[in-house]
């Protein structure tokens, strides 16, 4: 094993400025490289390297010493950069491009959960061939009604529709191209009622171990009103996530996850990312994801006391099994700030102030910011910052996030001062 090694994060959000506060605590870090980064990284990013290319992602990381490259976002992982890079010294985290199809595919994870019986809502998978007996499902089911797009679709794929002559007409709009080819396959599901949480696991392909559990808060508006949007916040812990819940997530879905992919000779290494709902107390899958969560990390990642390089060296070398995760015990809520108009047309090139008067105890992870011309930080994208806080208890540490939120300033700032408050 090296000394120490370089790393190269790709993405530009709130989640990577995460990782790279983490990376960067590490003495096992010798160079950190971030493609593209935001602001908050400007030291360590890369701005002109285009991550899905990934013959110029291996001429960087090849010209650059990199040991490791830890990719944040899905699309990367979706489109092969594992598989590209199977025969490099270098080390990718994250799945294969056929572990990948958990997140890439809504038709390939709802197979997956039912050939091994992992729990999940009824479902049945639609093409324009069997419109028909797509409409005559949503008939058997009770309102409302959940259509998802098969593919990508930047999170905007899932619509919830209370009338079922609706969801008929927008069945066939979906399958008419309403998101591109993502939506040439749907996914009509039951409704699941409960709350939400989500739960990380990471995982060698052998071992594995189950990061702290977290909420995001998915609208725009308190009390979880408006538009969907990329998250406005997070918590962790999860009360109701007690003991009792999270022996049922790994026994009747951490672990048979885990095993069919091996059953199924499908290489997963890295992040899983389980969307759950927990329905009566009992967990079910609303969804996998192939990464870490945003706004979560920002939530979950400052609660690991122990060192992330020594615990993704663990996953690269199939050694996460004698690798030690400790757990700081304090609260962590995450509060995102976003621009005016997010999450429809927003503003960019706004001032941001305060970030220097934020005090130790908050950490800001940029996400859309830049430094303009005259030297200035101004944002950059719909989600701008998460400031995330520390304490002894839930509530005190969304005071806390709550006055980070006040302390920096932007033309047309929007947060959420409700985040956490349903579960306490
Ligand atoms: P997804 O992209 O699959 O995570 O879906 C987006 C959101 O839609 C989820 O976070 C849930 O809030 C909601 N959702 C998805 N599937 C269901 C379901 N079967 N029952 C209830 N809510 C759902
Ligand atoms: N917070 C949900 C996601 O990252 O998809």
């Amino acid at each position: 094993m090296k000394e120490q090694i370089n790393i190269l994060l790709l993405g530009s959000g709130a989640r990577e400025a995460a990782f790279a506060y983490k990376i960067l605590q590490s003495p096992r870090t010798k160079q950190l490289f971030i493609a593209p980064g935001n602001a908050g990284t400007e030291e360590f990013n890369v701005p002109g390297l285009p991550i899905l290319n990934f013959e110029a992602v291996r001429k960087f990381a090849e010209d650059n010493d990199v040991d490791m490259i830890v990719v944040g976002p899905e699309q990367p992982l979706v489109e092969g950069i594992t598989d590209f890079f199977e025969d490099s010294p270098i080390k990718v985290i994250g799945p294969s491009k056929a572990g990948a199809q958990l997140e890439g595919s809504k038709e390939f994870a709802k197979e997956f959960m039912f050939r091994h019986a992992i729990p999940t809502a009824r479902f049945m998978t639609v093409t324009h061939e069997t419109l028909d007996e797509g409409a005559a499902f949503l008939d058997s089911l009770n309102p409302p009604y959940v259509l998802k797009a098969d593919g990508l679709a930047a999170g905007k794929g899932v619509l919830i529709i209370d009338n079922i002559e609706e969801a008929k007409e927008k069945l066939a709009e979906m399958l008419n191209g309403l998101f591109g080819e993502a939506s040439n396959t749907v996914v009509i599901e039951e409704f699941l009622q409960g709350i939400e949480c989500s739960v990380f696991v990471i995982t060698d392909g052998e071992d594995y171990k189950i990061l702290p559990v977290a909420k995001d808060y998915k609208r725009i508006g308190e009390g979880d009103t408006g538009l969907n949007t990329g998250g406005m916040g997070a918590v962790s812990p999860v009360p109701f996530a007690d003991e009792e819940f999270m022996q049922k997530v790994e026994r009747s879905i951490v672990e048979p996850t885990l095993r069919g992919l091996r059953e199924e000779n499908i290489d997963y290494t890295g992040f899983i990312f389980l969307g759950l709902m927990n329905v009566a107390g009992e967990p079910m899958v609303i969804e996998y994801n192939c990464r870490m969560g945003d706004p979560e990390t920002e939530a979950v990642f400052p609660r690991i006391s122990s060192d992330l390089v020594n615990l993704l060296e663990g996953i690269a070398d199939k050694t996460l099994g004698i690798k030690k995760m400790t757990v700081d015990p304090r609260a962590a809520v995450s509060v995102i700030l976003a621009s005016e108009g997010y999450p429809g047309i927003y503003r960019k090139g706004d001032v941001i102030t305060g970030l220097d008067e934020l005090g130790e105890d908050i950490v800001a992870f940029h996400a859309g910011t830049k430094r303009d011309d005259n030297g200035d930080i101004v944002t950059n994208g719909g989600r701008v910052l998460a400031l995330t806080a520390l304490a002894d208890s839930i509530p005190e540490a969304a005071a806390k996030a709550i006055r980070g939120a006040e302390t920096v300033k932007f033309s047309g700032k929007q947060f959420r001062r409700d985040i956490s408050k349903d579960l306490v």
